[in-house]
């Protein structure tokens, strides 16, 4: 039976060879949050999301942090565990493939621990805002794990150089990592929209076609 532990949504998809999406909201958001922006992406994917169970003054997170850009790394990695759990449980009940998360601010954050922390829950990710979540990991193998970055130029709360070093840390795991740095600040803009959708079309297209 399936008793779940994370509060969600989720939207069948049309298509069953669509990878699914795990949708992982940003500080203050709920599951309600990302599926305009899933639907606009994958409109005919599965789409996962569950809710963040730390509240920071009410606002609903994936983990704790001590401040802004600190984060409370025993408690983001037993985080990760808990929505681990959660994925594997929820994939079982609704019969999906290991989903692609689509992470915003500090739910990019939490996919980009998951990626580190439990290499094979996850097919890939799209890290929107994105920051290093942990300061130590031990070395993981991610090879042929299709990742997408995308950063703001002026975001004021993930510094340029912090999503650089996110992206080499996830190349050095062999991720097939792409990452661009838009002119925008920390919010989404149209621009992240049409990169994502660009991006997930590609990635569909790679797992369709035979390897040479
Ligand atoms: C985080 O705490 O995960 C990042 O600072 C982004 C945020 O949620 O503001």
């Amino acid at each position: 039976m399936f008793a779940p532990t994370f509060i969600h949504r989720f939207e069948p998809g049309t298509k069953t060879e669509a990878i699914p999406l795990l949708l992982l909201h940003g500080t203050g958001g709920d599951e309600n949050d990302l599926l305009p922006l899933g639907r606009a992406v994958a409109p005919e994917a599965a789409l996962l999301s569950p809710r963040g169970q730390v509240l920071e003054h009410g606002a609903p997170r994936f983990f704790r942090r001590l401040s802004e850009g600190v984060f409370d790394e025993d408690d983001v990695r037993r985080r990760a565990d808990e929505l681990a759990s959660f994925i594997e449980a929820a994939r079982t009940h609704y019969h999906i493939a290991s989903p692609m998360a689509l992470g915003y601010s500090n739910g990019a954050n939490i996919a980009a621990a998951m990626l580190l922390l439990h290499q094979t829950v996850l097919s890939g990710a799209i890290l929107l805002r994105a920051m290093v979540p942990l300061t130590t990991v031990v070395p993981v193998d991610l090879a042929g794990k299709p990742v997408l970055i995308l950063s703001g130029a002026q975001d004021p709360i993930v510094p340029v150089e912090n999503a650089a070093r996110l992206s080499d840390l996830l190349r050095a795991a062999n991720a097939l990592v792409e990452h661009h740095t838009l002119p925008v600040g920390h919010g989404l803009s149209n621009e992240d929209v049409a990169v994502v959708r660009r991006w997930l079309q590609d990635a569909v297209k790679a797992t369709r076609s035979p390897t040479p």
